[in-house]
Parts: structure tokens; C-alpha cells; sequence
């Protein structure tokens, strides 16, 4: 039995294009795989206080916790495990404003911390965690490269698929569910568009 880790991005429940999308890749995974599921917008995420702030430099220096600092730090600790135990990874993550909702960045910035998810030391940047991981991004429009380069206003795939590689996931499988807000079929055409590469990706995980 292995352990997945759904993370999902949307506040939109069976409505979003990346739970459709996500449901897809859900239906399709082998029984051996386990699901565990984090809804980002309905999650106790802590504010990032400037005690929790001070938390996690005083944890950079190796200095003891105050208590304040310890009851703020269990919170990141307890979803850094969760995070570094699974064994593979599903992101759901719509495009907002070119990049990715503000949730999102919120669980990046409350998990990412030298020496729990990454080691930065005299042999470069290595992830502490591993694993393939498959991200459904779900757009209104269409960014697709164009004439070779990147779109210019795609902050959303550069910028996750970027940290992925910090904290150590990969191989990476992106899936584009684009096109979402063209007209009433654009939805459904999108995430039917996405179906066989998203079916693909979780058989997958049968050999990982
Ligand atoms: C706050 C907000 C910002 C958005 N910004 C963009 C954007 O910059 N570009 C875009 O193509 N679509 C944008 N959209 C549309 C969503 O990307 C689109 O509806 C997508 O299908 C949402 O994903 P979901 O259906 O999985 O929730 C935005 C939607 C919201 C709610």
C-alpha cells in the first residue's frame, strides 16, 4: 500500500475543472495506492504571525523555541509530515491572476523551511522529499507555448513546477486543463481533452 497526497487548490468543490480533472485521475489509480486529501480553502492553515515567523529563523539558527514560538511551530511541523510521508503527489491548481491561488502560496510558505523539506549545504539544493507527482493546472484561458517560448504570463506552472523540483518531487507529469471559461462547453471539452493523459498518469503509479 503506498499513500498519495491530494492536494487540491480550488474553492469550487465539483464545479472547478481541476476536481473534474482530479476525479478522472482518482477513478483510474490502482488499488494499492491509498488517498489522503488536503482542501487548501478548507484546511487550518495558521496566518503566518511574526511569532511564527521568528519560529522559523530561530529554527534556521538552531536556537531553542520560546513557547509561543513552539505552539505556532507544531502546526508546521504536522503538515510538513504529512507532506514528506507520502509516496506520490496530485496538485489541483487553478490559475488565478497568472499564478496560483493565494491558498496555495500560503501552504508553500508554511511548509517550506531548510532542513524539513529541503537541505541547502556545500553539495548545492537537494528536496527532502520524493516522489512522482502529477499537477492538473486549470486555466480560463490558453497558455500553451507559442512559436517555442513559454507564454509570458504563465506564473502559475513555472513557479510550482519549480518548487516542486526544490522539495524533491519528480518525475513531474503536468496536465493543462485550459480553455476552461470558452463559452458553456469550455469546461467540459477541457477536462475531457485531459482525460486519457490523466488516466495514463495514474496507471502509471502502479510501477513507481
Ligand atoms: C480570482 C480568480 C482569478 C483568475 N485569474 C485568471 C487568470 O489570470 N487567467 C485565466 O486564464 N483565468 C483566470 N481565472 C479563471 C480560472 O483560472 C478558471 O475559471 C479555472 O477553470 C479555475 O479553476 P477551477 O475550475 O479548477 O477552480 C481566475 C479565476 C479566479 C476566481
Amino acid at each position: 500500500m503506498s499513500t498519495l497526497l491530494y492536494i487540491n487548490a480550488s474553492p469550487r468543490g465539483e464545479a472547478a475543472a481541476s476536481t473534474q480533472a482530479a476525479t478522472t485521475f482518482l477513478q483510474a489509480l490502482p488499488a494499492s495506492v491509498q488517498v489522503q486529501q488536503v482542501n487548501l480553502f478548507d484546511a487550518d492553515l495558521p496566518e503566518y504571525t511574526a511569532v511564527l515567523a521568528s519560529a522559523k529563523q530561530a529554527t534556521m539558527m538552531g536556537a531553542e523555541l520560546s513557547d509561543a514560538q513552539q505552539e505556532q511551530w507544531q502546526h508546521v511541523t504536522r503538515l510538513v509530515e504529512q507532506f514528506v510521508n507520502a509516496d506520490s503527489y496530485l496538485f489541483g491548481v487553478p490559475m488565478w491572476n497568472f499564478s496560483v491561488p493565494y491558498k496555495l502560496k500560503q501552504y508553500i510558505d508554511l511548509i517550506t523551511h531548510p532542513g524539513l523539506t529541503f537541505v541547502s549545504d556545500a553539495q548545492g539544493i537537494r528536496g527532502l522529499s520524493a516522489g512522482p507527482a502529477t499537477v492538473i493546472y486549470s486555466r480560463g484561458g490558453d497558455y500553451s507555448p507559442k512559436d517555442g517560448k513559454p507564454d509570458p504570463f504563465d506564473f502559475q506552472s513555472p513557479y510550482l513546477n519549480a518548487w516542486l523540483g526544490l522539495v524533491g518531487l519528480g518525475p513531474v507529469t503536468e496536465v493543462l486543463v485550459q480553455a476552461t471559461l470558452a463559452g458553456p462547453d469550455g469546461l467540459s471539452k477541457a477536462v475531457q481533452g485531459a482525460e486519457a493523459e490523466l488516466a495514463a498518469a495514474a496507471q502509471a503509479l502502479a510501477s513507481a
